[in-house]
């Protein structure tokens, strides 16, 4: 297939423009470099021996993007590309809804001037707002999200599920990462916050490589079986072949889908802590501090329908996670920008 991927230089979203070139996809990226670095699209070619197209530019540019679709047939979009800062977005809730909004909804009008019907989006497990069972499944009640960037997520949503009930032609899938770590086990490509990392594996090696003196654990009084957050971790390879799986089973799954991608499997901060130090021999200092605002005490996902209708499941271990996280931050030290 000929995939548009919007927001292709992020980190999710260059390891799933490795996975679509390597699985035999041609691929063009559409980014405004906002979050992102040109570099990533070197290393791409050196992983992959392929060149992917870029295009640097937003999505809501309306102009810019028919430009695209009048040069290339696409055959389908996913599209990543969004603001994705929580604290950022309760500052700037208007930066937040129209980047993340505007660009869905001209997205949406391009591809169907353009008679493109497969669309795969970038959602989150933010969208269950604060859960009251777990693990997870996508019947779970959606809503009640705690911030703007969650709600942009949920908001993207319903959009979407209207434009299919009006087309039924389309095959939309929507999919639900939960807590995504790690990096191409080449080192080449990986996760390259700007300033302080709001998420905790960049925290970590970011205190590994000396560059901060210690972790802030965000409380150790949850109900959970040692106190700290509990979440789901995926390897971001994985989370880039569920997105390889979506397209290729879109012929099954027409219509609005929905599926999680996470592993199944909860890890506490301490726990993710411990595994980084085991597969890595590094130690990293931490510092208990109050509960982070907004924060859950647990969030794990049921991936069974993701393993039955996607035939996906995550395959990489948290070690290889924390492995592959560190190599690529040791090789790194200043992530793109050598
Ligand atoms: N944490 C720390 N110290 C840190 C950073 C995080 O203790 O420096 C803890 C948090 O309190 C939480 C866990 O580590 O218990 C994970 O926190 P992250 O910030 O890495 O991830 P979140 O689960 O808070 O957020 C992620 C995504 C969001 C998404 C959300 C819900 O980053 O985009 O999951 O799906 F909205």
């Amino acid at each position: 297939m000929r995939v548009l991927v919007t927001g292709g230089a992020g980190y999710i979203g260059s390891h799933t423009v490795v996975e679509l070139l390597t699985h035999g996809h041609e691929v063009i990226i559409i980014d405004d470099l906002s979050n992102s670095k040109k570099e990533v699209l070197n290393r791409i070619q050196t992983i992959t021996q392929k060149v992917p197209t870029f295009y640097q530019g937003q999505v809501q540019d309306e102009p810019f993007l028919t430009q695209i679709f009048t040069t290339h047939s696409i055959d389908a979009v996913i599209h990543f590309a969004g603001y994705k800062a929580v604290g950022e977005s309760v500052e700037k809730p208007l930066k937040y809804f129209e980047n993340n909004l505007l660009s869905t909804i001209v997205l949406l009008r391009v591809m169907e001037q353009f008679n493109v019907h497969k669309l795969v989006f970038s959602s989150s497990a933010t969208v269950y707002g604060t859960p009251t069972k777990m693990p997870l499944t996508e019947e779970d009640p959606i809503g009640g999200t705690t911030n703007p960037y969650g709600a942009t997520k949920f908001m993207n949503e319903l959009i979407i599920k209207d434009y299919c009930v009006a087309h039924p032609e389309m095959a939309a899938t929507m999919l639900r990462y939960f807590n995504p770590i790690g990096a191409h086990v080449s080192g080449l490509i990986g996760e390259d916050p700007q300033g302080i990392p709001n998420n905790l594996m960049p925290f970590i090696t970011q205190v590994a490589i000396g560059k901060r003196p210690e972790l802030n654990v965000f409380g150790n009084d949850y109900p959970t079986r040692d106190g700290t957050g509990i979440r789901d971790y995926i390897h971001v390879v994985d989370l880039a072949l569920g997105h390889v799986a979506s397209l290729e089973t879109m012929q099954q799954n027409k219509g609005y889908v929905v599926f999680n991608l996470g592993t199944g499997k909860g890890t506490s901060v301490l726990e993710l802590v411990a595994a980084f130090e085991q597969a890595n021999g590094v130690k990293i200092p931490l510092r208990i501090q109050p509960r982070r605002s907004g924060d859950i005490a647990e969030n794990y996902a049921d991936c069974t329908k993701s393993k039955h209708e996607l035939g996906w499941v995550a395959t990489r271990s948290l070690i290889d996670a924390c492995r592959d996280s560190w190599r690529w931050q040791s090789k790194n030290p200043k992530g793109y920008n050598q």
